[in-house]
């Protein structure tokens, strides 16, 4: 809970020392219920005023670093008090986010009172939002996933996780593997038939990493490995794997990477993917419910461009992909039996779940170590105990609704 807390936002942390008084632990439900209070008080006038909300920030952000190491002292809590500030992290995400889609919005700066005003300049909000979302995901790119039309065994090993790949951009023929859900070495292969074939001609070329990963959610984008770096709970490498170098860092706000992202992939608590928009990092959102949290990456500058709560549960789930910008989460009942999409989510709306037929995986047993999309080949590349599949796939165009 503290690293949720530490994590979560220096508004909490702000908040609380603003309302609190100074150094002590706040154990008392009554001052939780306080807290709760003075917190709705915010929100409101979060939604009401941009102004004052940018004052409150600035303000408060002076205390942000001194009552951090405070709140660090608390450590013994009673369950009551667990919960209510695992509610409390919640919202103040929330808050959180509005606070950075407010401070993109530059031009609202007058602070408004009548309610008209404010109904109208949520309106246009909501539609800047919107056009910015679709801006975001505007790529020369309108497929939905119809069927997974067969299965290719390309590989058997004994190791039941890991991952490979091929780049998603460009036109390199290399294959990459990664054995074991924590390693540091990488297996670059020149070709497919090099890596089916177990050629020694040409020999994989073997790059022993920096830093190991974490997981199997590595991607590989433009050159760069992507992967969630071992023994920290959300810190995200670049690595430039023809220097051999960290090329760049950067850490998944809020608490990702503090639970599993899929409950049967059992090593994996941020997952990447990639498909025609770009970059992305899947992770399982705060609360006991395990919902996913999706989030586009700016792969150059490792930028947050957006941050969406999904419906899509962490309960059952093996995997996840993204394609055309859609996200299709896998499912089987306890990791055995029949694996099948049944929950797809779309940040611009177009796709949903009763437009889409019966998404299920031909064969297996096992669950899935990993399954990621290739926007080039259009094909998932996947891990299931052991081999190394590639499942073709059937598409159609979006439909679209006004
Ligand atoms: C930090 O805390 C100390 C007392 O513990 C206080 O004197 C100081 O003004 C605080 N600084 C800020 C920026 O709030
Ligand atoms: C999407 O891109 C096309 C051209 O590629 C452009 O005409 C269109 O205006 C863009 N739409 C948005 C919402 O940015
Ligand atoms: C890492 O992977 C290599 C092969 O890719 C293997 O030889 C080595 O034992 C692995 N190390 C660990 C700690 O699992």
């Amino acid at each position: 809970m503290m690293m949720a807390l530490r994590g979560a936002s220096a508004f909490l942390v702000l908040f609380l020392a603003a309302f609190l008084p100074p150094p002590q632990c706040a154990q008392d439900p009554a001052m939780v219920h306080y807290i709760h209070q003075r917190f709705q008080v915010l929100e409101q006038r979060l939604e009401k005023c941009t102004e004052v909300t940018r004052a409150y920030i600035q303000e408060f952000q002076e205390f942000a670093k001194n009552i951090s190491a405070m709140l660090g002292r608390c450590m013994t809590y009673t369950s009551e008090y667990k919960s209510a500030v695992g509610n409390l992290a919640t919202r103040v995400e929330r808050a959180q986010r509005e606070i950075d889609y407010l401070e993109y919005l530059r031009e609202s700066d007058v602070c408004v009172e009548s309610e008209d005003k404010i109904l109208a300049e949520k309106l246009i909000e909501e539609a800047e939002e919107k056009k910015r979302i679709q801006t975001l995901l505007n790529a020369s790119c309108d497929n939905m996933l119809m069927g997974i039309k067969s299965l290719k065994i390309v590989k058997k090993t004994v190791d039941t996780d890991g991952s490979w790949m091929k780049d998603a951009v460009g036109s390199s023929p290399k294959v990459y593997f990664l054995i074991g859900s924590r390693n540091n070495t990488v297996w670059e292969f020149a070709n497919m038939r090099t890596f089916v074939e177990d050629s020694t001609k040409p020999a994989p070329r073997k790059l022993i990493l920096t830093l190991s990963w974490q997981g199997t959610g590595q991607v590989i984008y433009k050159g760069f490995l992507f992967f969630h770096n071992q023994g920290t709970p959300n810190e995200i490498i670049k690595y430039n794997l023809q220097k051999r170098a960290v090329e760049d860092r950067m850490w998944l706000p809020g608490g990702a990477g503090r639970s599993l992202v899929y409950q049967h992939s059992p090593s994996t608590y941020i997952d990447l993917a990639v498909d025609e928009h770009g970059l992305w990092a899947i992770h399982s959102g705060p609360g006991f419910h395990g919902h996913l949290v999706l989030t586009k990456i700016e792969p150059d500058s490792l930028g947050m461009e957006h941050s969406w709560d999904t419906p899509c549960r962490s309960h059952d789930a093996e995997a996840s992909f993204l394609l055309c910008g859609v996200l299709y989460v896998v499912y089987s009942t306890s990791g055995h039996g029949r694996h099948h999409i049944t929950c797809v989510y779309d940040p611009l709306g177009t796709v949903s779940e009763e437009r889409l037929p019966n998404l299920f995986f031909p064969g297996r047993q096992k669950s899935h170590s990993m399954i990621h999309y290739n926007p080039r080949d259009k094909q998932l590349y996947a891990w299931n105990d052991g081999n190394q599949i590639i499942y073709k796939l059937q598409t159609k165009r979006k439909l679209h609704v006004e």
